[in-house]
């Protein structure tokens, strides 16, 4: 149960001067079925007529309801509607859920509202109902356009699948995002090559390629592929990195590749050190106050988290971010960003002195890895390369 939003208030060591925007994070969690690398909280829809919409729509709702004294007042800048695998719901429960949305918090009139889609999970003109529904912005999850890496990574759609996909997001929104994963099982320079000549021929106002990365508790944690080695995953990248330039896409984030524009407004505040509230099961969430920052995480299990919810409980667990763990979770989001941040940003978000900080700056301005002068921070191409050993340094600072 949350407390009373007292208690947040009360006084503390951090000074705020002013909230950051606020972002909302809708979970919805089942897939047509569990991909063998994936370690998001996402489960295989459940049998008989699939995932149990309107009962989990009722939960978010009320999640959301139990949520709002702690955001009293604030405006909402973006929604991201994640998985799972969002395009399984139909058209009629987003519609539901963004009026639910609209109908609880003030959106800002022209605020992002993205969802994730999979190739595969629609029909035809089923985007365009999601963009009559208020979506602005679609994310599809390709990860490969070639059908034998696909079938290595356990996907249930086919290249086929995907490129209708992307077609179809095309025409029915003015900015979509295509996810692509690489350093997949067995991958070649060259077929790398050709799957981001493929997604750079739709001209996508924005691309995500992530690394591909065995975690615990997956399948191919227990029966690891063959990837390929850091060498060659080096030059992925570095191809990555020139064919999406030389389509005037700017790489503005470790992972995210931009049309001057098109930049994700929901990601951005993530790694500004933004505020979201984050409902659905598992979701986490991250609110300040003048004097502290919380985190909260939602019930993991769609069922335990529908009951929850349904009694006005969905936060399982919350903490207050320590005072000296603050300046590495900044660290952690801003210097994903190729453009760094203001310390002024800093200081209004964190809620602490430059001097927090100073001594970590410099030593690794010393060691090359990023650019201070005294009031930008940008991480330099070599602090971006080591970007892990980069954020290290801050921790405890
Ligand atoms: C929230 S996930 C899932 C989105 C959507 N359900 C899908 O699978 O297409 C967002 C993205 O994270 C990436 N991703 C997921 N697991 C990954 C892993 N183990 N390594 C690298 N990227 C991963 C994929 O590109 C995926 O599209
Ligand atoms: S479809 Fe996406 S969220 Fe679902 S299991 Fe696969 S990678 Fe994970």
């Amino acid at each position: 149960m949350i407390d009373p939003v007292a208690h947040y208030l009360r006084p503390g060591t951090l000074q705020l001067a002013a909230l950051p925007p606020l972002s909302l994070y809708v979970h919805l969690p089942w897939c047509v079925k569990k991909c063998p690398y994936c370690d998001f909280n996402s489960h295989a829809a459940p049998g008989g007529p699939g995932a149990p919409e309107a009962a989990y729509l009722d939960a978010l709702r009320a999640d959301l309801e139990a949520t709002l004294p702690l955001v009293w007042g604030r405006r909402v800048v973006s929604v991201f509607i994640g998985g799972g695998t969002p395009s399984l719901f139909s058209p009629e429960s987003i519609d539901r859920l963004l009026a639910d949305v609209r109908a609880l918090l003030p959106l800002e009139p022209l605020a992002e509202i993205t969802l994730e889609a999979n190739p595969g999970t629609f029909e035809r003109e089923r985007f365009k109902a999601f963009r009559a529904a208020g979506v602005t912005r679609l994310s599809i999850g390709v990860q490969s356009f070639d059908d034998a890496a696909l079938q290595r990574i356990g996907r249930v759609h086919d290249a086929a699948q995907a490129r209708a996909a992307v077609a179809e997001a095309r025409e029915a929104f003015d900015t979509f995002n295509i996810d692509l994963m690489y350093a997949l099982p067995g991958q070649t320079l060259a077929q790398l090559q050709t799957d981001l000549d493929t997604a750079l021929a739709f001209a996508p106002p924005h691309l995500s390629v992530y690394h591909l990365t065995v975690e615990p508790n997956t399948a191919f944690a227990v029966a690891p592929p063959v990837l390929p080695g850091e060498d060659l995953a080096s030059d992925m990248l570095d191809l990555i990195t020139d064919r999406t330039g030389a389509r005037g896409l700017q790489r503005y984030e470790v992972s995210a590749f931009a049309q001057p524009g098109h930049r994700c407004r929901h990601n951005l505040n993530y790694w500004q050190f933004g505020d979201y509230i984050g409902i659905g099961a598992g979701a986490h969430g991250k609110l300040s106050f003048p004097h502290r920052v919380l985190r909260t995480v939602r019930w993991r299990e769609p069922a335990a988290y529908m009951q929850h919810a349904l009694a006005g409980n969905a936060v399982s667990n919350q903490h207050e971010v320590a005072r000296r763990d603050l300046p590495f979770e900044y660290m952690m989001n801003a210097l994903r960003l190729r453009e760094g941040f203001e310390m002024a940003d800093f200081g209004a978000r964190t809620g602490l002195p430059p001097s927090a900080v100073q001594a970590a700056l410099q030593a690794a301005q010393a060691k090359g890895l990023l650019q201070f002068d005294g009031e930008h921070v940008q991480p330099t191409a070599r602090g971006f390369d080591f970007l892990s050993d980069l954020q290290a340094m801050f921790l405890q600072a």
